[in-house]
């Protein structure tokens, strides 16, 4: 599938605009989710074989999910899982819905394996998606493994209301959802990155835990298909209210990040996502890159790769490996994704990937990530966590 994606298929879809094919992809999956037998020929091409992994007290069949920002309402949710992702983060959403940045806000520097975007969270607000999230559910069709949602703040809403505005939308969607991601770190939003700041992240966390609390207090949440089994002694126990993480900007520096991280005891930060898209550019002489370079935005790809390792590695070594990462940024293979775990992820994930390497991209990692342990000697993937980040 690599091979005839990346040599017929890809040199054909690249000549048409990034966001015009991204929107058509996302129709013909949201189209295919909706087929059960569809699905089923998919996994059948694409599926992953297990690698299963517990992290945050939630049950993974592998470790290779899809990052927020590819399916941002959902629209496509059981297609992820067929297309073998071990989880799926949706999203961004924002309590309001919102157009985003004026198009074009998509590039791609070809040579380079990288984008550039500015999509700015252009979403249809949290509770259109969480009923969007409810008919999926009703349908049947709920995917086999853990679904996050990554909450980003309305553009809107000023900076000093931020965290009523990410409880807003914890609220409605908190029923539905196995772990949340409070997004303090795309460069698309005026100042968001701002709240990355200690005592503004504390507060957004002190708000949003006050809503996962309360409704854990309330009636029983409403069981997910990866709840562990009661008495499922392999799943580790993880306190009451579901996951909740918050994912970082790799152009934080690392004193800063250092600071989000004195957050993570009193408010119960599950995990970082490490990491966002990067402002930052790296020096190219070819001027087709130089122009798509110069675009306003967020890079990602493989030039982010470096960058987003060392902030895994950081956080692992900060934290003695007790607070779970999920490494994200320049994963095309499994060789990238395994220099994110043994520099201390437990799961990653991947999106400029994807659109480099095709729907073939979480199998061929997870079978590759299979062949890596083997050859280390190891059984289980968590043996592999943060192994190169020990000194
Ligand atoms: C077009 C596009 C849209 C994105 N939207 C979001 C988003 O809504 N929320 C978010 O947290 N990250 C978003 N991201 C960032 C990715 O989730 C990921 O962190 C980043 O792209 C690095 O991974 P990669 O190199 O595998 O792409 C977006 C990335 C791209 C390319």
């Amino acid at each position: 599938m690599s091979w005839f994606y990346r040599h017929l298929l890809r040199p054909v879809l690249f000549t048409q605009d990034a966001e015009q094919i991204h929107n058509r992809t996302m129709r013909s999956l949201a189209w295919a989710g909706r087929r059960r037998l569809i699905c089923d020929v998919l996994e059948s091409f694409l599926g992953a074989p297990p690698l299963p992994t517990s992290v945050f007290g939630l049950r993974f069949p592998n470790p290779v999910g899809l990052a927020a920002g590819m399916d941002k309402n959902a629209e496509s949710l059981p297609a992820w899982a067929a297309l073998g992702f071990g989880f799926t983060e949706l999203g961004a959403v924002t309590w309001h819905a919102q157009p985003g940045n004026d198009i074009p806000r998509v590039f791609r520097a070809i040579p380079e394996g990288a984008i550039v975007n500015r999509m700015g969270f252009n979403n249809l607000g949290a509770e259109a998606v969480a009923q969007t999230l409810a008919d999926w559910r009703k349908s049947g069709s709920w995917p086999p493994h853990p679904v996050g949602m990554n909450l980003g703040k309305s553009k809107i809403t000023p900076l000093a209301k931020a965290a009523e505005d990410y409880a807003r939308s914890l609220r409605v969607l908190l029923p539905h959802l196995d772990f949340f991601v409070i997004n303090v770190s795309s460069p698309n939003t005026p100042n968001l990155r701002e709240l990355q700041d200690k005592a503004a992240l504390d507060e957004i966390l002190a708000a949003v835990l006050e809503v996962s609390s309360q409704a854990s207090l309330g009636q029983p949440e409403a069981p997910t298909n990866e709840s562990p089994a009661a008495g499922d002694a392999s799943v580790p126990a993880r306190p009451s209210g579901k996951p909740i993480l918050v994912k970082v900007a790799p152009d934080l520096s690392l004193e800063a990040m250092d600071e989000i991280l004195e957050l993570a005891d009193s408010r119960r930060i599950a995990g970082i996502v490490a990491t966002n898209t990067t402002i930052s550019r790296p020096q190219s002489h070819v001027p087709e890159v130089q122009q798509v370079y110069n675009q306003n935005g967020g890079l990602s790809g493989r030039p982010l790769k470096e960058r987003s390792t060392e902030f895994v590695r950081h956080i692992y070594r900060q934290t003695q490996g007790k607070l779970p990462i999920i490494g994200v940024g320049g994963i095309f293979n499994a060789a990238d994704a395994w220099e994110k775990i043994t520099a201390g992820a437990s799961l990653v994930q991947v999106y400029t990937g994807m659109v480099y390497e095709g729907p073939g991209i979480a199998r061929s990692i997870v079978k590759g990530l299979r062949r890596l342990l083997k050859q280390s000697g190891m059984r289980e993937l968590r043996e592999a966590v943060g192994t190169k980040a020990r000194t």
